[in-house]
């Protein structure tokens, strides 16, 4: 029988971490270090900010843009910042989430056969998204040694006639990485001398640690040339709203758009209500879950090292990337036996790229409690397996 599904979509794998989490569906007692989502509730007056709009009957499509309130509260917190000045009418669109943002992006800038520079290990996303779009992911190895930052050098290596645009994302997903202003800025270096465009995916800018957020548009001349994508999901709890943003030059903006305006039309007005009270009210709590990750992060970074699976110290995002090496196995191997012997989830490090061999990503997103007992059966786990 003729094959039914465009030919592209062989290139692209199922989403290694969705694999795992249909596995645990079918378990009891399972300590998840998986999915990386907030497990806190969205803030209550953001839901209720919600509520009342729909209790007022806001439930119809917003401009294509978004709501033009919501572009405007996003340009005024982006000035207040990062001291960058957008056009909330033309250099401003609204997405379903970081998600919808980088599909537009790409498919706003790509040709077929065009290349897109980006870290390895890095979020799931990227290389599918660039694919789907026809263009060619070229991955750039990042590992522990060097705090899983990536080299100016290393990117530039990798330029060719058919690179289009370098695509970052610090704090990083999966190893927690942030890179600090002066080693973007080499970054942005390659990026002029080259005229790259910078898709830079911030979804977790608020979420750092014992550092300062960081926003590559605002490096010295790069605003016309970064795609800023950034939204609620991770630093407000708001995954399930499905609200995100980009800001870029007017001309990368308009041919967002016009994808989005044809493929997914807005983003839901209830989201974007939500997300204006958010911007307006939600700067406490977004504080006080920092902190509480901050907590976190301190307790499973010490538990990881102590039972000998080293794991440089994360800077932001939640995510934990011990290396796993000293059992000899494989990322997939400990994942699956560690949850079918000691029912905790973590996600292979080669779910991410090649250069994520050797690792596992521990989410620690979840009480500590349950990080503090998933510890106690990993350290069981590895003191049965490692081999040095
Ligand atoms: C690096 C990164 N970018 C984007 C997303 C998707 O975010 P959103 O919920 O805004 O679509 C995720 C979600 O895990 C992520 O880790």
């Amino acid at each position: 029988m003729r094959n039914r599904t465009a030919r592209r979509l062989a290139q692209v794998s199922p989403s290694g971490i969705r694999k795992f989490f249909d596995l645990i569906s079918s378990m009891e007692g399972v300590i998840s270090l998986g999915v990386g989502e907030p497990d806190f509730a969205t803030p209550w007056h953001i839901t209720e900010a919600a509520i009342n709009s729909l209790e007022q009957g806001y439930t119809m499509y917003t401009s294509n843009s978004g709501m033009l309130e919501l572009r405007q509260e996003l340009a005024s917190y982006l000035k207040a910042t990062f001291g960058l000045e957008y056009d909330p009418d033309t250099q401003m669109l609204i997405t379903n989430g970081v998600s919808e943002g980088l599909d537009l992006a790409v498919r706003a800038i790509l040709d077929p056969g065009d290349e897109i520079i980006m870290p390895d290990p890095s979020y799931v996303a990227y290389p599918a998204c660039i694919v789907l779009a026809d263009g060619v992911p070229v991955h750039v190895p990042t590992n522990c040694d060097n705090a899983f930052k990536l080299r100016a050098e290393d990117v530039e290596a990798r330029v060719t006639e058919r690179t289009r645009a370098i695509l970052i994302g610090y704090p990083t997903n999966p190893t927690g990485a942030v890179m600090e202003a002066n080693e973007l800025a080499e970054i942005a270096d390659v990026a002029r001398r080259h005229d790259l465009l910078v898709i830079s995916d911030e979804i977790y800018n608020l979420l750092v640690y014992d550092t300062e957020p960081t926003c590559f548009a605002a490096l010295p001349g790069m605003k016309d040339s970064t795609i800023l994508l950034a939204g609620f999901s991770k630093s407000y709890a708001m995954t399930g709203w499905r609200v995100g943003y980009a800001a870029g030059s007017t001309e990368i903006i308009a041919a967002m758009t016009k994808v989005h305006q044809y493929t997914a039309l807005c983003a839901p007005i209830m989201g974007q209500v939500a997300a204006i009270e958010a911007l307006k009210a939600g700067a406490a709590e977004c504080e006080q879950m920092r902190d509480e990750y901050d907590r976190r992060r301190r307790v499973i970074i010490k538990g990881l090292n102590e039972m000998g699976l080293s794991c440089f110290e994360p800077k932001g995002a939640f995510y934990a990337f011990p290396s796993i090496t000293i059992t000899g196995m494989s990322s997939e191997e400990f994942a699956e036996r560690l949850l079918k012997e000691e029912k905790v989830a973590v996600v292979p490090g080669s779910a991410f790229g090649q250069a994520g061999e050797g690792h596992v990503r521990c989410c620690y997103a979840t009480s500590l409690s349950n990080i503090e007992e998933a510890l106690n059966r990993m350290a069981r786990f590895v003191k049965k397996y490692r081999r040095d």
